[in-house]
C-alpha cells in the first residue's frame, strides 16, 4: 500500500523482536498512526476494537497474536485458551478461524519449546501469502473489468461501486475488491469508484476514500442509501465487494448493506462480484442466512458519530434522543443467487456449490 508515496504493509513484523507494527485504523483518515503489538492480549484488543479490520488482516493479526501467546506460554493449556481468546474477538470473518487453525495444527504436535518460533514463521508465511493472493485476485478481477470496459464502449471510465473497505488496509497488502481497481489504475484502464459511506463505522468514507486518495484514483463518496438510485440511473457498470465468509454454496457474508446493493444491482441488470481469497470460503456450511454467525456490535456505534472539527480536534457526538435503543448487526448475508461471480486468487468462479467445490477452486 502507498502512504504519501511510500510503500507499507498494513501489518509488518519487526525482525528479531517478536513484535508487529500495525497501522492503527481508528485514527484514519485524519492521522497515520503506527502501533506496536507485543502480546497476544494487545493483538486481541487490536482486532476487537478494530485497530485492524477486514477479514484477511484479522487473520494475519490473529496468527501473529497466537505466536506471541505461545512465546508467553507454550503449554497445551495455552494452546487451547489463546486460540479461544483470539477466536472470540470477531465471529463473522472466517479467515480468523482459518489462520488460528493453521497455526494450531502446525504447533500442536511439536514439543512446547519449539512451538513459538515455528508459529512465528507460520504467521510470516500467512502474511506473505496474503500479499501474493490478493495480487492474484487483482489480476483476475482486472480481466473482469477489462471485459466490462469493452462491453460499455471502451472509452468512458468504468463506474465501479464498492462498499465498506476491502482494500490494502483490510489485508496485508493490495486488498481484495480494491486490488483489481489498483491494478486497473496502474495499467491505464480508466476507472471511477462510487464509495458508499458504510454506516455506522464509515469504513467507506474514512478508509476506502483515504486509500483511493493516496493512490490518486478518481472516486466519489455517496450515502449508503444512494446506491439504488445510482444503479437505477445507469451510473454503475459493476459492483464489487469483499467478503467475511462465503459458504460452500456461495452465500456471502459481508459488511451490513452489501445485501441491499446486491438486490438493487440484480434489479437493474448490473453485475455484482465478490472478491475474496479461497481462505474466506467456509466449506463446513452451505446456508449463510442460517449458519453464518453475525457479529453484534455496540449500539453506541449507531447512536453516535465521530469526526474532526474545524480546530482539528476529534469529537464524538450523539445523533439520537438519549434513550433511543439501536441494533447494530455488523454484517449481512447476500444469497448466492445475487452474486455474478466470486473472484479468487485462482480465477473467477460461479457462486454455486459446484462452482466452489474444493477440487474445482483449489486446482
Ligand atoms: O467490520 P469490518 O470493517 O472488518 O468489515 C470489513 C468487510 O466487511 C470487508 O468487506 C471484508 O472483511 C473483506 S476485506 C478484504
Amino acid at each position: 500500500m502507498q502512504i504519501g508515496n511510500q510503500h507499507h504493509r498494513a501489518i509488518e513484523a519487526l525482525p528479531g523482536s517478536g513484535r508487529v507494527r500495525i497501522l492503527d485504523q481508528t485514527f484514519l483518515p485524519h492521522e497515520v498512526v503506527w502501533r506496536d503489538l507485543s502480546s497476544a492480549k494487545e493483538a486481541a484488543e487490536a482486532i476487537k476494537v478494530m485497530r485492524v479490520r477486514g477479514a484477511p488482516l484479522i487473520g494475519a493479526t490473529a496468527a501473529y497474536g497466537y505466536a506471541m501467546a505461545l512465546a508467553e506460554d507454550p503449554s497445551d493449556g495455552n494452546l487451547a485458551s489463546a486460540y479461544d481468546t483470539l477466536h472470540a474477538t470477531r465471529p463473522t470473518a472466517v479467515n480468523l478461524r482459518w489462520a488460528l487453525d493453521r497455526i494450531r495444527s502446525m504447533a500442536a504436535p511439536l514439543a512446547p519449546d519449539q512451538r513459538a518460533p515455528r508459529a512465528w514463521t507460520e504467521a510470516l508465511h500467512i502474511a506473505d501469502e496474503d500479499v501474493a493472493t490478493n495480487e492474484a485476485i487483482g489480476k483476475h478481477g482486472l480481466e473482469v473489468f477489462q471485459q466490462a470496459f469493452v462491453r460499455r464502449g471502451g472509452t468512458e471510465p468504468l463506474n465501479i461501486m464498492t462498499h465498506c473497505n476491502a482494500g490494502w488496509i483490510a489485508t496485508v497488502d493490495w486488498g481484495t475488491a480494491l486490488s483489481p481497481i489498483y491494478q486497473a489504475h496502474q495499467q491505464g484502464l480508466p476507472v471511477h469508484i462510487w464509495v458508499s459511506e458504510t454506516r455506522p463505522r464509515n469504513q467507506g468514507a474514512a478508509l476506502t476514500a483515504w486509500e483511493l486518495s493516496q493512490h490518486g484514483i478518481p472516486h466519489t463518496l455517496i450515502v449508503d442509501n444512494g446506491a439504488g438510485h445510482l444503479l437505477q440511473r445507469g451510473l454503475v457498470d459493476l459492483v464489487i465487494t469483499g467478503a467475511d465468509r462465503v459458504t460452500a454454496a456461495g452465500d456471502v457474508a459481508n459488511k451490513i448493506g452489501t445485501y441491499l446493493k446486491a438486490l438493487a444491482a440484480q434489479a437493474h441488470g448490473v453485475p455484482f462480484y465478490v472478491a475474496a481469497p479461497v481462505s474466506t470460503i467456509d466449506w463446513t456450511i452451505d446456508d449463510g442466512i442460517r449458519d453464518i454467525p453475525i457479529e453484534q456490535r455496540a449500539s453506541r456505534e449507531v447512536t453516535h458519530v465521530s469526526g474532526r472539527g474545524a480546530d482539528a480536534s476529534t469529537a464524538e457526538v450523539l445523533i439520537t434522543p438519549d434513550t433511543t435503543p439501536a441494533r447494530n448487526d455488523a454484517f449481512d448475508v447476500t444469497p448466492a443467487g445475487l452474486v455474478t461471480g466470486i473472484i479468487t486468487e485462482n480465477g473467477v468462479f460461479p457462486a454455486t456449490k459446484e462452482g466452489l467445490a474444493p477440487n474445482a477452486i483449489k486446482a
